[in-house]
């Protein structure tokens, strides 16, 4: 068929303009610390895996590292979904040691997580910090975590992580609950990838978006502690509205955002 070739349909066999939904454009937020500081936050349009929005779960953590920064200071943190990586953007200002934001290996989303890195070198003092400290990185929950590990080793050769058994200190799961068939693997990460102290912690943040199924994310936590975690809940906050308004279900399970902490165990 050769080009402007109609099959002399006029034109009534194209598609019309609006035919392919065209995908919505990359939106920004600003989060404003409890110190005044200004975090500028870029999300992808679309995301089949929920990253193009800011959730609840990260701010409240992020709050929540502000509230008592020794959770964090000096720290070595990993992110877990980051999507935006407030939470360890946040983590990066109060004086973590290293942080590795993560999130699905989708290069848009990888590309997002530096460039929100990037910026918030750029009004950050002193300026290269931040950079310095923080990567992004691309993983699958349940992965090979020899890569990330690698990255607490930044001038070795990737193995020395593994040959020391270095761990992280802190992991945050910000609004990752929802996905119950990866309970398993959000567990086996936390296994292989925080420090076996009783110092580490995981804290996992969340509200249940669809109250319906709020025993099936608490399901989570039935899974940490049959791998030998132990669970503990910090925190429960109601907020004055719902993430989205309209949402189907019990409001005030909408807009409920839930902290826990998991440890290893005392004997560890
Ligand atoms: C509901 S969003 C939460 C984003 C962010 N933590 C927050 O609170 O704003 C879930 C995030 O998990 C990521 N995700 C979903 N499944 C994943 C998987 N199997 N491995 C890695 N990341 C995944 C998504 O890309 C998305 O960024």
């Amino acid at each position: 068929m050769e080009e402007g070739d109609d099959y002399g349909t006029g034109g009534l066999m194209d598609d019309p303009e609006d035919y392919y939904p065209s995908t919505p454009p990359p939106t920004t937020q600003i989060f404003t610390m409890g110190s005044g500081k200004e975090i500028v936050l870029h999300l992808v349009g679309h995301s089949p895996t929920e990253a193009h929005h800011l959730w609840n779960g990260a701010k409240i953590i992020s709050d929540y590292f502000e509230e008592d920064p020794a959770r964090v200071r000096s720290k070595t943190v990993l992110e877990l979904g980051a999507a935006s990586g407030l939470p360890s953007l946040v983590a990066g200002i109060l004086g973590a040691k290293k942080v590795v934001m993560t999130d699905f290996p989708d290069p848009d989303l990888v590309m997002n997580m530096q460039k929100n890195i990037d910026e918030c070198d750029e009004t950050t003092e002193p300026k290269g910090h931040i950079a310095k400290t923080i990567d992004a990185a691309g993983f699958v929950w349940g992965g090979d975590p020899a890569p990330l590990l690698a990255r607490l080793f930044p001038d070795g050769d990737g193995s020395s992580a593994a040959a020391t058994e270095e761990r992280f200190d802190v992991l945050i799961l910000a609004d990752l609950l929802f996905r119950h068939s990866e309970h398993g693997a959000l567990v086996k990460t936390i296994r292989e990838t925080m420090k076996p102290s009783r110092e580490s912690a995981a804290y996992v943040f969340f509200t249940s978006y669809r109250p319906w199924k709020k025993d099936l994310d608490m399901g989570f936590f039935d899974v940490a502690r049959e791998a030998g975690f132990e669970v503990e809940q910090v925190l429960e906050k109601k907020l004055e509205k719902p993430l989205f308004e309209n949402d189907p279900g019990d409001l005030d399970v909408q807009k409920t955002v839930k902290g826990f902490v998991v440890r290893w165990p005392e004997s560890v």
